[in-house]
């Protein structure tokens, strides 16, 4: 393959895990509508936090907010976000508008690839938006999890889907420079509808664990351990309960549940209930287990754990629902947001409760908990980062 170029449009969480790679195989431009965000890539500043000064600076890659320079490419990856507008429904509106920009600047041959989760037709659609028999257009799902220590990047499985015999194997041969294994397929449709499948699923499992939770709760059951009983067995899901936010699990079953035009009752639309209704079932938990006037320190901000976005975060909502709502004194930390202090500026507090998973929380040693907490206070665990032996000192709920 000769002259291959690339442009990733959009440089989120997503797009610059593409844009420091990429340009070690092939010339890369990463464009983003946002120019606050390009001139810092210019600076070696990543927003996200997941890449060092000098891996931006050293990338190669070339960050820019003009347009026109992209019609030097031939691979256009559009790595934009896809919400939810106000009525809770999917809102593609910013991925045509990435693709309509570039309508001005694709020559023959050229591909696009939606990298951004969409409904099922929406690749199709977008060609038709375009109109030209000489573009290939391509699906390929984004599986990259910001700053997750639980898979390298490189050993994520890689869908590329295209109608193209042709363009596929171009497709595998690029993405194959930084994913070890590429997933083909030449059925665009049953594509978008995997990353559904895939976001949707885990957001149903981790219902069901929130659900099995609170019952386990209401009947005095001791559900950290009865879960490390169940998962002795070699088949049960490695799934926990949890806070469900951001920007995929709690946004894309509504993707799902749009394009099969779920009833109220449909499963999808009952486990995305269920798991926000854990904010409201934390802050009762909380209010059980405190009293009026009482010091509260909340552990987390973020959606997710050694990561700093905070899109749709429960922790925050909770924060706010507690704070404004009730009779305590609550504060709120979280060491990718507040960068001025650490864990150990905090003191005296009646009742810590961990929301999120960071190493920051796991990390911290049994005298460093004693030094915050007040000689009886509580602990409510529920992101589980409490070294052993606290429980011999305080009482520790998960
Ligand atoms: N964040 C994740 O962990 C993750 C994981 C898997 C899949 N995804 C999916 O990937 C997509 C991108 O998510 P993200 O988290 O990177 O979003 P993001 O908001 O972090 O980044 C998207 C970027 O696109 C830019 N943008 C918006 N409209 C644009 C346009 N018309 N032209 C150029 N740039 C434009 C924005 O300014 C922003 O910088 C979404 O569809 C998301 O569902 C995200």
């Amino acid at each position: 393959m000769k002259n291959t170029t690339l442009a990733i449009i959009g440089v989120g969480y997503v797009g610059i895990n593409l844009a420091v790679r990429f340009p070690q195989f092939f010339k890369t431009f990463a464009f983003d509508i946002d120019n606050e965000k390009i001139d810092s890539l210019k600076k070696g500043i990543d927003l996200s936090e997941q890449f060092s000064t000098e891996e931006i600076s050293n990338s190669g890659c070339i960050f820019t907010s003009n347009i026109e320079i992209l019609a030097d490419a031939n691979y256009y990856l559009i790595t934009v976000p896809t919400p939810l507008d106000s009525y809770h429904k999917p809102d593609q509106s910013r991925v045509l508008e990435a693709v309509e920009g570039l309508r001005d600047y694709l020559s023959p041959g050229d591909t696009i690839v939606v990298e951004s989760t969409v409904m099922p037709g929406t690749t199709k659609s977008i060609r038709e938006l375009i109109g030209r028999d000489d573009i290939y257009f391509a699906f390929s799902p984004e599986r990259v999890s910001p700053n997750d220590n639980f898979i390298k990047f490189e050993d994520i499985v890689k869908v590329v889907s295209c109608d193209s015999k042709d363009k596929l194997r171009d497709l595998e041969f690029i993405y194959n420079k930084i994913f070890r294994r590429v997933e083909l397929s030449q059925d665009i449709e049953a594509s978008e509808f995997s990353k559904l499948l895939e976001n949707t699923s885990r957001d149903i499992s981790i219902a069901m664990m929130n659900e099995f939770y609170q019952g386990a709760l209401k009947k005095g059951i001791d559900f950290k351990e009865a879960l490390r009983l169940a998962r002795s067995k070699w088949n049960f899901p490695n799934v926990d309960k949890g806070l469900v936010g951001g920007h995929c699990i709690s946004i894309d079953p509504h993707y799902l549940s749009a394009f099969l035009e779920s009833k109220e009752d449909s499963i999808i639309l009952k486990a995305r209930r269920v798991n926000d209704l854990m904010v409201s079932s934390l802050k009762e938990r909380i209010l059980e287990i405190s009293k009026s006037g009482d010091k509260i320190l909340l552990l987390g901000k973020t959606y997710k754990r050694n990561c700093n976005d905070t899109r749709n975060s429960r922790a925050l909502l909770l924060y706010e629902e507690l704070k404004n709502h009730t009779d305590r004194i609550v504060e709120s930390f979280d060491p990718y947001t507040d960068k001025a202090k650490k864990l150990t500026d905090y003191r005296e507090y009646d009742l810590i409760v961990s929301l999120v998973a960071h190493d920051e929380f796991a990390q911290l040693r049994k005298e460093e908990w004693t030094e915050i907490l007040k000689p009886k206070a509580v602990i409510l665990d529920f992101a589980q980062v409490t070294p052993k032996g606290l429980e011999n000192q305080f009482k520790v709920y998960y």
